[in-house]
């Protein structure tokens, strides 16, 4: 595997790291995500989708008119962080974003979602995008950050566990893959430090 390029969060998380790629060595950035990156965020998202049923579980669409709404200057439920070329910034590699509920009693908890470039994987950008989220949740004041993973998609569950979020359930058969095999869900937790107690 090719040597992590950092897992840093905050300042550190806007700087340019060198990723080893078919692109050999493009230096990619996390930023918060603009409205200029739906068209390039909806290539990415196309790309991952075909390759894989994992994102049918979490409610990302590549349609950029879906993007553009999730880009939304000033939007404060909804937290879109990429990976993008420092040289190219519309070649977007990663992709991440936390939702929070609609409803007043949900409105604390931030509903995850990740995606990386294939020819990307492996180098800490997945780490990198999910610390990004963690740091911008905090900022907005949630409670708690969950995720909803297939429980045969290996490299998400070791993600989303080395950057320290908890299995909170386990949920038998929840979904289903294109060829009608039933799949357990796992939904996992972080506890953010939002000042809510728990009643
Ligand atoms: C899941 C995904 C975002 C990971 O992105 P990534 O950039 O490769 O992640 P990282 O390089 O930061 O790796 C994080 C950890 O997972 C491990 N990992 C990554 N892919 C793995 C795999 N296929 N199998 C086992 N472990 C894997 C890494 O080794 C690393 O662990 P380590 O720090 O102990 O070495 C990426 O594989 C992807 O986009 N998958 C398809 C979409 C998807 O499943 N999204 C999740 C739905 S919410």
């Amino acid at each position: 595997m090719s040597p992590r390029v950092g897992g840093a969060v905050g300042e550190r998380d806007a700087e340019s790291s060198r990723v080893a790629s078919r692109d050999a060595g493009l230096a990619v950035r996390v930023r918060r995500g603009l409205p200029e990156d739906a068209e390039g965020i909806a290539t990415l998202l196309s790309a991952v989708s075909r390759e894989s049923p994992f994102l049918g579980a979490v409610g990302i669409s590549p349609s950029v008119e879906h993007l553009r709404v999730l880009l939304r200057p000033g939007e404060t439920r909804i937290v879109v962080v990429v990976a993008a070329s420092a040289e190219a910034p519309s070649r977007v590699v990663g992709y991440a974003h936390a939702v929070a509920g609609l409803a007043s009693t949900m409105r604390h908890v931030g509903t995850v979602a990740v995606a990386v470039d294939a020819a990307f994987r492996g180098q800490g950008i997945g780490t990198r995008l999910l610390k990004r989220l963690v740091d911008e949740g905090q900022k907005l004041g949630w409670v708690r950050l969950r995720a909803s993973v297939w429980a045969n998609n290996a490299g998400s569950r070791r993600l989303f566990e080395q950057v320290g979020f908890r299995q909170d359930a386990r949920i038998p058969e929840q979904l289903m893959d294109q060829d009608g095999r039933l799949v357990d869900e796992i939904v996992y937790g972080y506890r953010l430090r939002g000042a809510v107690q728990a009643r």
